[in-house]
C-alpha cells in the first residue's frame, strides 16, 4: 500500500480532537497526489461533511470557477485540502486546538505533494500557514517564501459570496497566482475555458 493509502485510511479514523463525534466524514482532501499546486481552505462546512469533499457547496461552485479562470482544475492539476478535516459545529472557527491536533495530517500530506505554490483560502489558513497575525484584507495576494516554497492568500470564496465587492482584488490576485505557476512550475497549465 502507498504511504498515501495508508495516510487516507489512518486519517479516516482520527480522534485527535472532540470533532469526530459530530462529523458525517473526514474530508481528507481532493486532486493530484503530486499536483505542484495546493490550495489550502479553512475547514468543511455542511455541504462538505455531507459529500467528503472540500469546496462542494455555493463556495466551492465559486472556487471552481475561479480556478478555471487561471487554467486550474480541483481534479487535473491541483491539490484542495483544508487545515480540519472535520466540521465544526455551526460552521464556527476551528479552534486553535482542533487546528493544532489536524495539522500532523496536513503536514504529512504537504510532504507527500511537494507543491511548489501554496494558495491558503482566507484568514484562517492564512494565519496558520503564513504567520499568526496575517491580515487578509492587506496582505492577501503577497508572496511568502517558505523554504523555497511560494505561499499566498486570497479571500476566501466564502467572503467572496458575501461580498462581491472584494471580486476585482481577487481577480487580481489569481492573475498573480497564474504568473507564479507559470514562473514555478514545470508542469504547463493551459487557460481554462
Ligand atoms: N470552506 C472551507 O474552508 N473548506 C471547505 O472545504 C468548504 C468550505
Amino acid at each position: 500500500m502507498s504511504n498515501w493509502e495508508e495516510l487516507r485510511k489512518e486519517c479516516m479514523q482520527c480522534k485527535k480532537c472532540a470533532l469526530w463525534e459530530t462529523r458525517t466524514n473526514v474530508v481528507f482532501g481532493v486532486g493530484r497526489q503530486d499536483a505542484e499546486v495546493l490550495f489550502i481552505g479553512e475547514g468543511p462546512g455542511e455541504n462538505e461533511d455531507l459529500q467528503g469533499e472540500p469546496f462542494v457547496g455555493r463556495g466551492g461552485k465559486l472556487l471552481d470557477d475561479m480556478l478555471r479562470i487561471i487554467g486550474l482544475d480541483r481534479k487535473e492539476n491541483i491539490y484542495i485540502a483544508n487545515i480540519v478535516k472535520c466540521r465544526p459545529p455551526q460552521n464556527r472557527d476551528p479552534l486553535n486546538t482542533e487546528q493544532e491536533a489536524c495539522m500532523d495530517w496536513l503536514r504529512a500530506q504537504y510532504r507527500l505533494i511537494r507543491p511548489k505554490v501554496v494558495v491558503c483560502l482566507g484568514r484562517i489558513a492564512a494565519k496558520a500557514l503564513i504567520k499568526d497575525d496575517f491580515k487578509i484584507t492587506q496582505e492577501h495576494g503577497r508572496w511568502f517564501d517558505k523554504d523555497g516554497v511560494k505561499f499566498t492568500a486570497i479571500y476566501h470564496p466564502a467572503a467572496l459570496l458575501r461580498d462581491p465587492g472584494k471580486r476585482p482584488e481577487t481577480f487580481v490576485d489569481l492573475k498573480e497566482i497564474k504568473k507564479m505557476i507559470e514562473e514555478t512550475c514545470k508542469r504547463t497549465y493551459t487557460e481554462g475555458e
